[in-house]
């Protein structure tokens, strides 16, 4: 992934060069699923991969976005129809940054993606956050990143009509190399984690399961209103207000699936707690344990794996993973392994034998380390 790329593309597409370049990364999730838009906290980091915007501004009030990856199709719309309900394609997830964030003056965007598509690893947050961090310096704009976190969640949630929480679009902004980000999503304030899982010889295996169900939106907006309904029924702003003790008692005025959902909330906001101090104890063991209790939980509570998922996940483990789960949304996407590096290939092997066996489509392996959030890359 080169900056100069993405500057020669601008010029071929809009014949200008770029008044400024930003790049925002696709995560992982460490531990922590399904509980940010519950207020809970959540422990992702960045990953390596990243999107990048290049932007020049117009003096009248076109917006014209073209992307490396679509052979330079270039949308062109005037930024006064820019509004929620305006049709499109993956177009809307830059138009609705440009909504959010009360945008109105033309602009000319070129999108340099290379977090992988459909793959759980949020190349949606990467796109979102590249081109709020272009706009933010290109007008001076002085949104903070707890701010722009909020806009491109509004974006998300309101102009393109995914429901998903804040977790995402917050670490791609707020990310620092090196180390897992704890986000306490209630009011997005951030702790650096060291995450250094070369120096204990190990790495975190992200294994792209190539599988997507149909039910991820539904699914996805069922089990958030499922917590926000028993929120309301005990009386309290969100899950994070919630004990285990509490839901027990009032379990005989929940559905069985609202108290399997709400459980999975409960024991996965103090996991990431437990996992936070099992890092600082370089305790690896307590970790992989707490990735695997999360893993059980959102594939039996929260039923949001699939036989895909659960697969990567019991070969990585069978392979000698110390801990393997589901990321993101689930229904598909990716798993994480934390693995000794000793035991990478065969770990590989393992998954892709065990994928091979069942007839599923061939899995695709990444590594990363805890990278950095969105940044400036150049200016004119
Ligand atoms: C998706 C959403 C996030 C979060 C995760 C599950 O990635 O975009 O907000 O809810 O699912 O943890």
């Amino acid at each position: 992934m080169t900056v100069s790329l993405i500057e020669e593309k601008f010029f071929e597409t809009f014949g200008e060069e770029p008044d400024l370049i930003a790049a925002a990364p696709g995560r992982v999730n460490l531990i922590g699923e399904h509980i940010d838009y519950s207020e809970g906290f959540v422990l992702p980091f960045a990953i390596n991969e990243r999107t990048m915007t290049a932007v020049r501004i117009r003096d009248d009030s076109t917006v014209r976005v073209a992307s490396v990856q679509r052979h330079n199709t270039i949308v062109t719309v005037d930024i006064k129809d820019v509004k929620p309900g305006l049709k499109g394609d993956w177009e809307r997830y830059v138009l609705g940054v440009l909504w959010s964030m009360g945008i109105t003056t033309g602009v000319d965007l070129m999108i340099d993606g290379h977090v992988p598509l459909g793959a759980g690893l949020s190349s949606s947050a990467a796109l979102e956050c590249s081109v709020a961090t272009a706009m933010n310096h290109l007008f001076d704009l002085g949104f903070s990143l707890e701010q722009l976190a909020r806009l491109t969640q509004r974006a998300e949630n309101e102009y393109v009509g995914v429901p998903c929480g804040i977790m995402d679009q917050s670490v791609s902004l707020m990310a620092t190399n090196g180390f897992a980000l704890l986000l306490d999503c209630r009011d997005l304030s951030t702790r650096n984690i060291p995450f250094d899982v070369a120096a204990h010889g190990m790495e975190l295996l992200i294994i792209d399961t190539q599988a997507q169900h149909a039910l991820i939106d539904g699914g996805y907006a069922e089990r958030r209103a499922s917590c926000e309904s028993v929120a309301s029924i005990l009386n309290v702003k969100s899950m994070r207000d919630v004990t285990m003790d509490q839901l027990d008692s009032y379990c005989h005025q929940l559905t069985n699936t609202e108290y399997l959902r709400a459980r999975h909330a409960v024991t996965e906001m103090k996991r990431v707690l437990d996992c936070v101090d099992a890092l600082s104890n370089a305790d690896f063991i307590k970790v992989g344990l707490l990735i695997n209790q999360s893993h059980i939980s959102l594939r039996d509570d929260y039923s949001v794996s699939c036989p895909e998922l659960d697969t990567a996940v019991e070969a990585s483990l069978e392979a000698g993973a110390l801990g393997s789960r589901m990321v993101g949304g689930g229904f598909g996407g990716s798993a994480i392994a934390l693995i000794n590096v000793s035991k990478t290939a065969d770990t590989i092997q393992a998954i892709e034998k065990a994928f091979a066996d069942k007839k599923f489509k061939a899995p695709r392996f990444f590594t990363s380390l805890p990278s950095q959030g969105a940044e400036l890359l150049s200016r004119k």
